[in-house]
This record gives C-alpha cells, structure tokens and sequence, in this order.
C-alpha cells in the first residue's frame, strides 16, 4: 500500500524541540509503515503550497499527523476538511470534531447539552468578571491546547485574583473560559475508533507545595521541572471496579458524541469527592509519540506502537470503505 504521512513543516519560530517532537513522530510512524511492507512518502504542509494536495490523490491512505499548519493549530481542521473534499482515506478524527473540540467552550456546551457532566463554565469577557462564579476557578484559553496558558496563577481562589487573571489572559488570548476548579483525581481515556483503551491516572503526589495540582505547561513541556517531576502517569490506572467503570461510561459517551466513535482521541477527566467525574474536555488526535500518553494505555491493552498505529491505519481503512460503499450506493440511486 502507498501511504503519504502528512505534517506540519512549522514555523521560524519553531524551537528545535518542537521541531524534534514533530519529525521525531513522523519518523516513528513511517517506521512502523515500513517494517509492514507499505510504501511511505513525507508530505510536509505549509501555508499557501498545495503540492501536498495533489500527492496525496495518489495514494491509498493518508497518515494524518498534521496539527496544524505553519504551527497554528487553528488550520488543523482546513487540513481535515481537504482530505475529506478530495475523498481520500485518512487517519484520525473527520473535521467537525477538530474544529468544536478546537473551541473549548463550544465543545463543553455541546457536551452539557448531551447530559454529560462538565464544571460550570463561562466564557470570559473584558471588565464583566464573573460576580457569583464558584471559587476556586480555573482560567484557561478556549482555542488552546497542550496547556498553553496554564500555569500556578492559573487556579483562583478569590474573586480579586480571577478579576485579575482574566484580565491578563484576554491581553494574549480572544477567548478565555473561566471554569469551575474540580478538586480531584485526574484521569485520561483513550479511544481506537469505538475502542476504549485502560483508564490512566495523572498522580500529582510529588508536586511540590504550594503548587496546584494540574497538568501546567511547565509540567507538559520542561522536562526535569519540579511540575513535570511531580506529575506521573499511571496506566493503567489503580481505581475500583465501580470508578472505573463509571469513568469509562462517561468518557466512551463523550467520545461518541463529539467525533462518532471515529479516528483515535483521548478524553480528559476529573473527579469530584463524591466521586462524580467530569469531563474537563476531548482531544481528538492526541500526541501520537511512543512516549505520549495514547502510546502508553495502548500498551497497558497489550498493543505495541507497532499495533497501535496499525490499529490506527485499520480503522482509517474500514471508515473508508464504508464511506465508499455508500457513496457508491448513492450514485447508484440517482443513476437509476
Ligand atoms: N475544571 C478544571 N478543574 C481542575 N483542573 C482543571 C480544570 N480544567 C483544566 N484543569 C487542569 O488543566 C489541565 C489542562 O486543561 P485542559 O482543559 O485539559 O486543556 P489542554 O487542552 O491545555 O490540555 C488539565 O489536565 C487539568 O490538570
Ligand atoms: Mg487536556
């Protein structure tokens, strides 16, 4: 089979580490699509230059690793949306679960209007803070991820510093959500397709004092960092039967709702003291790195990154094939 791996070919203001990740990842996929026989073709994409757009007419699958496009996340879903213009079989989510999830603030309303359990949540104006918002307060950017914009000052416990974090959060970002902090355990549930992977735990035990327990950009992104040091994965997760259960539930609900059960993604949760959990939010096409956190319940279900990404490459192929079938179906009728 010829597969094209599509990404992003970043930006100048690309730190060699974010170009590492980036290529580091690609590198990782075309070796496994290598070692089983298939042809593989890099297809870097930049803004303004199609070139990709015809390559990718000319093989039977595209490998979807682009997050955007010259590192704004922002096009990751015009990229989707191609691929689906131009009837290609593609990995990961379609593009309607790229853009609301996208948007954190539409996605929680969708997600609340489906029943599912989300923290009370507002969208932050300039000089209208919230006067009757529970504390403490999380503050963070709607069309973010990876935890830009999180970090210590981020969690507010009076109305005085969440007038004030807001303030300064609005001078970087359009849109900032003010949420209800759940104080918790912090769970993530990862999907292939309908698929549910173990439930992993994010244990904050090592984080030093005075530091909120959350997943900050510092304890994402700097390795050796006392935040990074004081969050460790834990997959599978070590819950009862009934918690983990009641988690999967809701994660598998959300899942279903927001992209279909369709590509692979991975739903970010919390839990309250009476053991309630909410969904902080769904990721679709998380990191797909050997390190990451998909990689890791895929092996806690038994996968190696070799079946992982194989998994990946099946359900692409089985979507796609069924899209064809009906398409065909359709064509048929109205040539009828
Ligand atoms: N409502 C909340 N209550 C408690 N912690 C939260 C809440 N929202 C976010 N966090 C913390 O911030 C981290 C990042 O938030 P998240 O909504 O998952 O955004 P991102 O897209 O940046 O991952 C979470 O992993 C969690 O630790
Ligand atoms: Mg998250």
């Amino acid at each position: 089979m010829k597969v094209a791996i599509l990404f992003d070919a970043g930006s100048d203001e690309w730190s060699p580490q974010d170009v590492a990740a980036v290529v580091g990842n690609v590198h990782e996929v075309r070796a496994v699509l290598r070692r089983r026989g298939h042809e593989v073709e890099l297809l870097p994409v930049r803004l303004g230059d199609f070139r990709w757009l015809s390559r990718v007419r000319r093989v039977d699958l595209v490998f979807n690793l682009c997050e955007g496009i010259n590192g704004h996340a922002r096009y990751e879903d015009l990229v989707v949306g191609t691929l689906e213009l131009a009837g290609v079989a593609f990995t990961g989510c379609r593009t309607w679960p790229t853009t609301i999830c996208h948007r954190k603030h539409v996605a929680n309303t969708l997600l609340s209007a489906a029943g599912l359990p989300v923290p009370a949540f507002m969208l932050a104006q300039a000089n209208k803070t919230p006067a009757e918002f529970p504390l403490p307060a999380i503050v963070k950017p709607s069309a973010e991820d990876a935890s830009v914009g999180i970090d210590n000052g981020a969690v507010c416990t009076s109305k005085r510093a969440l007038k004030k974090r807001v303030a300064l959060m609005l001078e970087q970002f359009d849109e900032v959500l003010v949420q209800e902090y759940v104080a918790g355990r912090e769970f993530n549930v990862g999907f292939v397709g309908k698929r549910m992977l173990p439930v992993a735990e994010i244990r904050f035990d090592g984080m030093p004092d005075g530091t909120w327990p959350i997943v900050s950009y510092a304890a994402k992104w700097i390795p050796g960092s006392p935040e990074d040091e004081g969050t460790v994965p834990i997959c599978p997760a070590e819950v009862p039967d009934e918690l983990a259960a009641r988690l999967g539930e809701v994660a598998r609900q959300a899942w279903l709702h927001m992209a279909g059960g369709e590509g692979y993604g991975r739903v970010d949760l919390r839990v309250n003291e009476d053991g309630q959990p909410y969904v902080l939010e769904v990721n679709p096409c998380p990191d797909l790195s050997s390190n990451a956190g998909l990689a890791r319940m895929g092996r806690a279900f038994g996968w190696t990154y070799d079946d992982l990404v194989m998994q990946i490459v099946d359900e692409a192929l089985m979507r796609s094939q069924s899209h064809s079938a009906a398409a065909a179906l359709v064509s048929g009728v109205s040539a009828a």
